[in-house]
């Protein structure tokens, strides 16, 4: 099992969030967290990161305990932002910058500009690309990081609704040739759908998960996404009563 994740729970100000969370990933797995805005999905997110620590639980990747800050996830925060006075090369390579191997790891980025569609714009700046162009290179920074875990926190969420839709088909493409065990964390149950291996759905205050869904074996299309009228439906029951709007 690459992560696994035991008896997670943490509260903040006496207010429990989180409570018994118990979730699995396999080696090269995508998996979707969907659950209501507030229910702590950034919160699991960021334990994971080590920005946070659980006041109960742990976690292991590839069966060792971790805690703290590891070298384990390449984390791709909600609202990452480019920094507007770098270049988009500079921006996708800042962590290289930070450890010292800035110059290897544009030599790497430069290969993928034309995957990530940001080819001809090595040099620009981040206000002369579109917001989807923007996600698609913080994304390639978070790729671009070595870590064999990558954690998305609602990398579309800011987006208008056809440049998500474009931004899902690209990514659906994109993740057979990464083939990168990924947990992304969302509030779009056909996001969900549409891109995952496998479905968390986390719910309840405190949240917990409630059910999980396997999605392996299908070709995924917008046609068959279209078709899961069943699911989307067993999933916006669940997560009825919440505070929930997509
Ligand atoms: N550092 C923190 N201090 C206090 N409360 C926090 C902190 N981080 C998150 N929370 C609270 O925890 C709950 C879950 O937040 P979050 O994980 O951001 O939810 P989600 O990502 O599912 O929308 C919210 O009520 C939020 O206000
Ligand atoms: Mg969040």
């Amino acid at each position: 099992m690459k992560l696994r994740v035991q008896d997670m729970s943490i509260a903040f100000e006496g207010k429990q969030v989180l409570e018994n969370v118990n979730l699995s990933v396999e080696e090269g797995e995508f998996v979707a967290m969907i659950g209501p805005s507030g229910c702590g999905k950034s919160t699991l997110l960021n334990i994971f990161a080590g920005l946070l620590h659980a006041q109960k639980g742990t976690f292991f990747v590839d069966e060792k305990e971790v805690s703290g800050v590891s070298s384990h996830f390449a984390y791709m925060p909600q609202n990452d932002l480019l920094l507007p006075w770098k270049t988009i090369l500079d921006n996708v390579t800042l962590y290289g910058k930070l450890h010292g191997t800035q110059k290897e790891d544009k030599k790497k980025a430069l290969k993928e500009f034309e995957a990530f569609g940001l080819s001809g714009y090595e040099n620009a700046y981040p206000f002369e690309l579109s917001g989807g162009m923007r996600q698609r290179a913080a994304f390639l920074r978070t790729a671009l990081c070595s870590a064999d875990i990558m954690l998305l926190d609602e990398p579309f969420g800011a987006l208008d609704v056809i440049t998500r839709n474009d931004m899902q088909d690209w990514l659906l493409k994109l993740r057979q040739e990464l083939h990168r065990t990924t947990l992304l964390v969302t509030h779009d149950v056909d996001e969900a759908l549409y891109l995952a291996d496998r479905i968390i759905v986390l719910q309840g205050h405190p949240a917990s998960i409630v059910k999980e869904i396997d999605l392996k074996g299908f070709h995924k299309d917008r046609d068959w996404l279209y078709d899961q009228k069943q699911l989307r439906k067993e999933i916006r029951d669940l997560l009825k009563g919440e505070d929930y709007a997509a």
